[in-house]
């Protein structure tokens, strides 16, 4: 009967023990395992970050509550006022559709604090504001139905909670210890890291599949913030525990964490070769704006043409990279027209050229790129794409590839670009004859089908 008792009671202890222990690590998967996960998000290569919040009002960058060091109350009629009444989520995900975008990932909550969602845990949402409604939930149905895989964008940081702890990028932010100590005085960060738990499982758990969670950001160090005080490790746990296929950014602090982090994120910046880390290539994504802002701003002009934001997507993906394009919508709820019409060249090119794009990736080192020129690869079907930046005169060399090329054709109109041989000093150089006139392509993409 002891001996019964006392085994039961060590059965009860080491399940006890094997709980906690597997609860404090996060799963474990081999590189091919993470790839296969990822692998519809490494094909897709092009998707959508949408920045919206009470930040569409003032139409002055989404930190003008940072930028303006204003207070909770003067902040509060952007609130009062939210009222998005043109806004149709069908149209915006027919739109990145119609771009060739594959992704989108909405801001759920900004650094302002501000809840596109219905939370239990917080007044200070869309539902309270004349607008009435839960934008997540509209969000994820109109994106779905056009195919499309949704995200969810959600500061770390926020501006509006009573026990987010005054820090360099807050709006009240100080200049002196004692000045923090003051104001953080009745601030506890344990209560907000429940509260950033809460909503999480909120949006986890309310909205079905969700594909991808864009955290933003860390900055640890004196009077900033890092992993402990968001409690990343069992944020993330719970995260994959909730979706275990999602998507996870690396912005939580967790760089050297086993599964800490799933892409690497640089932002709008263009990589010089594809992303490392110990020496071993790794999934990456570069967000970019159309202008100098993520959030509407009204007044801003510096927006990148057509040519310039296709080249982008290009170069992300000839480094083995995604390209995540942002769009601010106005307080109405649209796009505004230089959004529009960027996204509409985007999906002309796209619609012709999207081969060069899905599926493809960094082209094998052995294929050097001719000056003006970015390759592709697509590793499945063994093509090589070579993108037309500046459109040469009559001939293109492909230098050392005579050996490996069948066929060559225009990508946009399957019309055969004709080749020969380099001739005695270059024999196996590969001499493309192209029309004199430039196609009507923003950038033309020659498709070369490997032996
Ligand atoms: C920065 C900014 C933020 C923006 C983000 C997108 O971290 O704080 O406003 O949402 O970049 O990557």
């Amino acid at each position: 009967m002891k001996t019964k008792t006392l085994l039961t009671v060590l059965l009860f202890v080491s399940t006890l023990f094997t709980t906690q222990f597997s609860l404090a690590q996060l799963p474990k998967e081999t590189d091919a395992q993470k790839a296969e996960r990822m692998k519809w998000w490494t094909d897709a290569r092009f998707g959508m970050f949408i920045h919206w919040g009470l930040y569409a009002l003032p139409a002055r960058h989404e930190w003008v509550k940072n930028a303006e060091r204003m207070t909770n109350d003067q902040y509060q009629k952007y609130f009062e006022m939210f009222n998005p009444d043109m806004w149709d989520p069908h149209e915006w995900a027919k739109m990145a559709k119609a771009a060739g975008m594959k992704y989108v990932v909405l801001t759920a909550k900004h650094h302002e604090g501000f809840c596109m969602f219905d939370s239990r845990f917080t007044d200070y949402k869309s539902t309270n504001t004349p607008y009435g409604k839960d934008i997540v939930k509209e969000y994820v149905e109109a994106f779905r139905a056009e195919g499309l895989k949704v995200g969810f964008y959600y500061s770390l940081l926020d501006w509006h909670h009573p026990d987010y702890t005054i820090d360099s990028n807050h709006p009240q932010r100080q200049t002196s210890d004692s000045a923090y100590a003051l104001l953080n005085k009745t601030r506890d960060m344990s209560k907000y890291r429940e509260y950033v738990k809460n909503q999480v499982r909120e949006l986890l758990t309310n909205y079905g599949e969700i594909s991808i969670i864009w955290f933003d950001f860390s900055f640890p160090g004196k009077n900033g913030k890092g992993h402990d005080d968001w409690d990343s490790e069992n944020l993330l746990k719970m995260v994959r525990s909730l979706q275990p296929g999602i998507i996870v950014d690396d912005r939580l602090d967790l760089d050297n964490v086993a599964g800490g982090w799933d892409f690497t994120s640089p932002e709008q910046v263009q990589v010089s070769k594809w992303p490392e880390r110990d020496g071993k290539k790794v999934p990456w994504e570069t967000c970019q704006t159309f202008s100098g802002s993520w959030g509407y701003y009204r007044d801003e002009f510096t927006w990148k043409s057509p040519a310039q934001l296709l080249e982008l997507l290009i170069e992300s993906v000839s480094k083995g990279g995604n390209l995540l394009l942002n769009v601010g919508p106005t307080a109405r709820g649209v796009f505004d027209s230089r959004a529009q019409d960027r996204l509409k060249a985007m999906g002309e090119w796209m619609r012709f050229n999207n081969r060069s794009i899905y599926g493809c990736t960094e082209a094998p080192s052995d294929f050097a790129a001719p000056a003006n020129t970015l390759l592709t690869y697509n590793p499945v079907t063994k093509r090589l794409y070579v993108h037309l930046l500046a459109y040469p005169l009559g001939n293109l060399t492909l230098s050392n590839m005579a050996d490996k090329v069948k066929y060559v054709q225009f990508l946009h109109d399957a019309s055969e670009i004709r080749f020969r041989a380099g001739g005695d000093d270059a024999k196996n150089d590969l001499i493309l004859s192209l029309p004199v006139q430039k196609p009507q392509v923003e950038i033309p993409v020659l498709e070369v089908f490997l032996k």
